[in-house]
């Protein structure tokens, strides 16, 4: 049967315009007549000559709204002549997994739909994102393209007869407008799990999980807060490497709620993990994924928190444990900006090259796709390589295990050298949830009118007994040394002359009111092993201090210490 595409007049909605990691809306927004519909047709716009004859794939985290998301997919790419959709089963693939699909199979694109670690389910969130022919998240100029087309778009191309499940794996092939139109549904895992395992060692994995006769199991507890992850964790974790369903693993479901938690994997959050790997001293590691899985969380035995900031750092220093960086080499490291900088030791001493660039997956890509980059971090809980364009949270723990197999060391033990080879940087983040936008910008302006002045750079500040002098302060902005594309206004920067740091940002990623980011980073040769928080408290202080950040939004204390 041939089906016919209509064209549907619509009007713009205001505020389409993708964050840090695409358009992240409560899920009521998303289904307003046309809400979803206007913004994906405007990505297909958005990809211009491209698109017609292109392939795309489709998938995400499994929350709510995802299938009434793709079936509109569907009918929108078709009406407007893409040839080819690869969806994931039932919707669900992963956000590392996409970025390897559009990889692996040489497409154009990949339309993932998530809200990363923002709770789902009907109340909650949702979010579009589209990533580019290299697997990576889209560049502003690309989102910046997509929302001038938001606030303009009258009309949408749809397929209304063109019904398509996608539940089972199997190809199935339309003629729209005269034109053949194919989905293709793919097992979400299968293509995931050949890469890991061209990258790690599995037979050694498998090892060091289930026991040899030289040492007893390495005893793992692996959670997937109820996310994606869950589909990869038991392929991997259970079926290719041995661990025990019951004991090894937790929350491997996908559900499209998250069971009504916040599926982002850090202290707070993840909590319930924490505890458990407290109470049961017979666990060796504990590790969390977000609901997307490109974020991760690592603890040791008796819950040793391991910052991303140090787990980037370890990972850097021992990737000849890693097969995939033997065979390809190492090129350089990069991190966030507001990423504590002990990686940035660990280039300096193996040489390699050092970036440090702004918030966001999305300022790694074009370094990689250049030869200058391999592995790379954020303090918000993201580890990545160049084997996709995305974080990875899987991947991340992989390479853990593959350190401690190779070191037969535990998981605190390797911290603790790492420290006292490098020293170690401080680092620790509070976050205030959901603030209001007015005052937190009222704070940022107040921030950066307080830098502007001339007299800032050299001002003391004392808080506990301990003297601050600025050194430097600006707001952090970037050029690509690529294609030398120019990014402002990416956070308030004070350096201090000892070498700490304090930055403020708005976060990117929320989907109501202002979330503000304080991030602390201070360098310590030889005092390694004490807690952060006692170490940070006058610093932390300081950075209260200039912000006036109580007087400005009324807050206390943070929603959020990680
Ligand atoms: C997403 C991106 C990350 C980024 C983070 C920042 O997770 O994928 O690359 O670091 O957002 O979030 P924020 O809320 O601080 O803007
Ligand atoms: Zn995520």
């Amino acid at each position: 049967m041939s089906l016919t595409s209509v064209v549907i007049p619509t009007t713009p909605f205001e505020g389409q315009k993708p964050g840090t990691s695409g358009l992240r809306k409560k899920v009521k927004v998303f289904m307003e007549k046309n809400y979803t519909e206007n913004f994906v047709q405007c990505i297909l716009d958005a990809l211009g000559d491209k698109l017609k004859g292109a392939t795309l794939i489709v998938g995400g985290d499994g929350r709510y709204f995802s299938k009434q998301a793709i079936n509109i997919i569907i009918r929108i790419a078709a009406a407007n002549g893409v040839a080819k959709l690869i969806i994931g089963q039932r919707g669900i693939l992963s956000t590392p997994a996409v970025s390897s699909l559009i990889r692996t199979h040489k497409v154009l694109g990949g339309i993932v739909l998530t809200a990363s670690h923002n709770p789902g389910g009907i109340r909650n969130d949702f979010g579009i994102k589209f990533n580019i022919e290299n697997g990576g998240p889209a560049p502003d100029s690309f989102t910046d393209a997509v929302y001038e087309l938001t606030k303009k778009i009258s009309q949408y191309k749809f397929t209304p007869d063109l019904d398509c499940e996608f539940s089972q794996t199997g190809t199935q092939t339309f003629e729209v407008d005269g034109r053949q139109f194919v989905v293709e549904v793919i097992d979400s895992s299968d293509d995931y799990v050949t890469l890991m395992k061209e990258i790690f060692d599995f037979g050694k994995l498998k090892e060091l999980i289930r026991g040899d006769g030289s040492r007893p199991p390495f005893n793992v507890l692996i959670d997937s807060m109820n996310g994606v992850t869950g589909v990869y964790v038991t392929r991997i974790f259970v079926e290719e490497l041995g661990a025990s369903p019951d004991n090894n693993v937790r929350r491997i479901i996908p559900l499209d709620n998250f069971g009504e938690i916040h599926p982002d994997p850090n202290l707070t959050y993840a909590k319930d993990l924490v505890d458990k790997v407290k109470d049961d001293t017979t666990y060796d590691l504990g590790a969390a994924f977000d609901g997307d899985g490109d974020r991760n969380m690592i603890i040791g035995k008796h819950a040793f928190f391991v910052t991303p900031s140090d787990s980037l750092a370890v990972i850097a220093n021992n990737l000849d444990c890693i097969p995939y960086f033997k065979s390809k080499g190492v090129h350089g490291f990069a991190r966030s900006m507001p990423t504590a900088a002990a990686v940035d030791r660990v280039a300096a001493k193996l040489g390699k090259e050092m970036f440090e660039v702004p918030t966001g997956w999305k300022y790694f890509g074009n370094l990689m796709d250049a030869g200058r980059l391999s592995l790379c971090g954020e303090e918000s809980f993201g580890t990545g390589s160049d084997h996709i364009r995305e974080k990875d949270g899987i991947w991340a723990v992989l390479a853990w295990l593959s350190i401690i197999a190779h070191k037969n060391m535990s998981v605190e033990d390797i911290l603790t050298e790492h420290w006292k080879t490098y020293g170690r940087n401080y680092f620790t983040r509070y976050d205030y949830e959901e603030c209001d936008s007015d005052d937190a910008n009222k704070m940022m302006a107040h921030l950066e009118h307080t830098i502007a002045d001339g007299a800032f750079v050299g001002k003391t500040f004392t808080a506990e007994g301990k003297t601050y002098k600025v050194k430097q302060a600006d707001n952090f902005s970037y050029v690509d040394p690529i294609d030398k594309s120019f990014t402002k206004n990416q956070g308030i920067r004070v350096l201090f002359d000892d070498g700490s740091r304090v930055i403020f940002r708005l976060s990117g990623t929320g989907s109501s009111g202002a979330t503000v980011r304080l991030y602390i980073d201070s360098y310590e040769k030889d005092n390694v092993t004490c807690s952060a928080q006692t170490m940070l408290k006058p610093l932390i202080n300081v950075a209260l201090d200039i912000s006036q950040l109580k007087k400005f939004t009324g807050r206390e204390q943070p929603t959020v210490i990680t």
